[in-house]
């Protein structure tokens, strides 16, 4: 198990001529075994960090440090595993072989076995297991996604707009099976949304960017299972609506050339 710290990250892209911090300065602790949702404007940098997270990108300065409890340092190897926002399978594997790819090379076959067994009756896709992606819906396919990110059985999980491409209904079935998924694995689970009802119903801490900047943390001190009507609810709802609209979108993330 593990959290992370963010110390001053900060990520600079150019493009032309422009040199801008696509992450700009951010320091964050995520603890471990918690969940963290992060919200905020399309271009704020979101898939930025979780990339830098995952180190698909190397950040420009600062640090990411990853903390263990003690004496487990040492004995896990698989930091971060990340689902993103379309669920890229590989369509000549069944959803049980898409969810054991994770595992691909593992000499422990049996565990394996044991792993995606238990996943499909998780997630619900029991009777899918021989179905090829191009046989099953879009939510289902995502829960594949998970499924294999899950089998991978890293410490911390990160999410990009796992949900972005499925209809209301789908998400809010999703939603709540996340919920409860969190709870019965202790993961630190990290993900990103542009939807502020769902960075709520999820997430014990709301993190909201603008323009690269960590502008806001909202502790959610709301238990799960979270009725998205209770009043609690709605005035975070309307305070991260306000915090968002309220930034200045056209200013920021820009540095000149
Ligand atoms: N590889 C790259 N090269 C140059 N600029 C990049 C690169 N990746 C991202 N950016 C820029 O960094 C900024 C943040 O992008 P990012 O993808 O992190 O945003 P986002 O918050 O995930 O947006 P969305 O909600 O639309 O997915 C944007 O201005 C984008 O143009
Ligand atoms: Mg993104």
């Amino acid at each position: 198990m593990a959290g992370v710290n963010l110390t001053q990250l900060t990520k600079r892209y150019t493009i032309g001529s422009r040199t801008f911090a696509a992450l700009d300065t951010v320091d964050l602790t995520i603890a471990d075994g918690s969940f963290t949702t992060i919200v905020g404007r399309s271009g704020c940098g979101k898939t930025t960090l979780l990339r830098l997270l995952c180190g698909l990108e190397e950040a420009t300065s600062g640090r990411i440090e990853f903390t263990y409890r003690a004496g487990e340092e040492e004995t896990h190897q698989r930091h971060i595993g990340i689902v993103f926002q379309e669920p890229r399978l590989m369509p000549w594997l069944t959803v049980a072989q898409n969810i054991a790819f994770s595992r691909f090379g593992d000499p422990d076959r049996d565990r394996t076995r044991a792993m995606v067994e238990s996943l499909l009756k998780m997630l619900g896709l029991e009777r899918f297991r021989n179905a090829y992606p191009s046989q099953i819906s879009g939510g289902m396919a995502q829960r594949v996604a998970l499924g294999r990110t899950l089998c991978y059985d890293p410490d911390v999980i990160l999410m990009d707009e796992p949900f972005g491409a499925l209809d209301y209904f789908t998400r809010k079935k999703l939603q709540n099976e996340m919920v409860e998924l969190f709870l019965s694995q202790g993961k630190t689970f990290i993900l990103v949304t542009h939807d502020v009802e769902e960075a709520l119903t999820l997430g014990q801490k709301v993190i909201v960017l603008e323009a690269g900047r960590l502008i806001r943390e909202f502790p959610v001190d709301l238990p799960y299972r979270r009725k998205r009507t209770a009043p609690e609810f709605l005035s975070l709802q309307e305070a991260i609506f306000e915090m968002i609209l309220e930034t200045n979108h056209e200013t920021g993330n820009s540095e000149g050339s």
